[in-house]
C-alpha cells in the first residue's frame, strides 16, 4: 500500500505542466512549420493541464475527451501539410517521414481509443509526458529538420 502511495506521489510529481517549455522546444527552418509545432505543443501542454489536474483529484473527462480529439485532428492536420509540401518538391526520403506520420496517427488512434474505453488518466499522462515528449524532440530534431532545410530552397515565407 505505502509502495503504491509513493508510486502515485512519483507519477504525479513527474506529470507536472507543462509538458514541453515553449520556449524550450525546437526550431527548424521553415517559420510555418514551426507555427504548426507550436499549435501542437499549445494543445498537448492543454491536455498536460487537465490530465495532472486528474491525477491529483476529479478528472474532466469530457474536456479530456475533446481536448484528444482537437488534438488528433490538429496532428493529422500537421503531418498531411507536411506530406504534400514534401510530395511536391520531390523530397527523397519522403516515404520514410510519411511512414512515421502514419505509424504515429495509428498510435495515437489507440491510445484515443484505450482513452475511451477506460477512462484512466495515469496511461495518457504516461504517453503524453514521458513517450510523446520524448517522441516529439525527436522527430522535429531529425525528420523535421531535415525536411525543413530541404523545403527552404523552394519556399518563400
Ligand atoms: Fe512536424
Ligand atoms: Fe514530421
Amino acid at each position: 500500500m505505502e509502495t503504491l502511495l509513493t508510486c502515485q506521489v512519483l507519477a504525479m510529481n513527474s506529470y507536472r505542466s507543462p509538458v514541453l517549455d515553449p520556449a524550450a522546444m525546437p526550431q527548424v527552418a521553415l517559420a510555418s512549420m514551426n507555427t504548426t509545432h507550436r499549435e501542437e505543443l499549445m494543445l498537448v501542454n492543454q491536455l498536460g493541464a487537465l490530465l495532472a489536474q486528474g491525477m491529483g483529484g476529479e478528472a474532466d473527462e469530457p474536456a479530456i475527451s475533446a481536448k484528444v480529439n482537437e488534438w488528433i485532428e490538429h496532428t493529422r492536420d500537421h503531418f498531411a501539410r507536411e506530406n504534400q509540401l514534401m510530395q511536391a518538391h520531390d523530397f527523397p526520403p519522403y516515404p520514410m517521414h510519411s511512414g512515421e506520420h502514419e505509424r504515429v496517427l495509428q498510435e495515437l488512434e489507440k491510445l484515443k481509443q484505450q482513452w475511451l474505453d477506460g477512462k484512466a488518466v495515469e496511461p495518457l499522462a504516461h504517453f503524453l509526458f514521458v513517450d510523446w515528449l520524448e517522441w516529439f524532440g525527436q522527430h522535429v530534431n531529425t525528420m523535421d529538420r531535415i525536411t525543413a532545410q530541404f523545403l527552404k530552397g523552394f519556399l518563400i515565407e
